[in-house]
């Protein structure tokens, strides 16, 4: 197996299954054309992510890490007529780009761009008592996976579903020696859920056009870590 063939195989199903819009589309050029850098979800997880926001009926969704909405985008087309997503972002430029493609979707109503770090923004909807979401797309830096946990399970009730991004990064995950700070974010993320009692969860490797990689799908049992 190789990466060109996992990307024919991406590609293969684009197209004809998968079928990003106008507004997805845009997005991913704009993202192209202002040299962000090329790390969202694949079409294929884009989509995924759309069903499962369809699946679990969420009506209030959380992303933390927006890069330029291509993620945000999938799930907000997913969403029915209230639905809501708060998506956070630190950096200005990737919170600029990002605007600009919510407002060329016409989703402005429907996606709210926190602009700064994702621990002060977490902090800030934990302070507001924000009610709880129903899906949680957690997918930004690495190194502060664990600490994004434990603030979104204070943003959660039972039946919260909590999916999490990169955690196999190459297979890296098996190297306990690593001195990389994001591979140690994901290896201590990847124990926590092992150990955390409230939840239950998978990991599912994927290959495709972002390579090698994976994600967690995790569900609230039960939640005693909000007030
Ligand atoms: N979910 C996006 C990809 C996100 S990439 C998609 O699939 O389309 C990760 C993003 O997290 C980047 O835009 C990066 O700027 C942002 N990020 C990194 N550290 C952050 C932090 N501490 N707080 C908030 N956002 C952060
Ligand atoms: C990186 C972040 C991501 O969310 C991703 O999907 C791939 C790479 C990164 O920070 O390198
Ligand atoms: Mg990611």
């Amino acid at each position: 197996m190789n990466q060109e063939l996992w990307t024919s195989v991406d590609h293969y199903f684009e197209g004809a299954l998968i079928k990003p819009d106008d507004a997805l589309r845009h997005a991913e050029k704009t993202a192209l054309d202002e040299q962000i850098p090329p790390i969202s979800v694949s079409p294929a997880l884009g989509k995924f992510l759309h069903l499962m926001v369809k699946i679990s009926g969420a009506q209030r969704i959380l992303e933390i890490g927006t890069l330029a909405g291509y993620s945000t985008l999938w799930m907000a087309k997913a969403l029915p007529g209230q639905g809501k997503i708060i998506t956070l972002e630190k950096n200005r430029k990737c919170a600029q780009i990002a605007q600009l493609n919510i407002d060329y979707a016409d989703y402005g109503e429907k996606i709210e761009l926190m602009l700064g770090t994702a621990t002060d923004s977490l902090k800030t909807l934990i302070a507001q008592n924000t009610a709880p979401f129903d899906l949680i797309f957690i997918d930004a830096d690495k190194e502060n996976n664990t600490k994004y946990l434990e603030l979104c399970l204070q943003l959660s009730r039972k039946g919260t579903v909590i999916i999490a991004d990169n955690i196999v990064r190459n297979a890296d995950i098996l190297d306990n020696k690593t001195t990389d700070k994001s591979t140690k974010g994901v290896i201590e993320f990847n124990a926590r859920l092992a150990r955390e009692k409230n939840i239950s969860a998978v990991a599912l490797q994927t290959v495709g056009i972002k390579g090698y990689d994976g994600f967690a799908v995790i569900l609230v049992e039960d939640n005693d870590a909000r007030q």
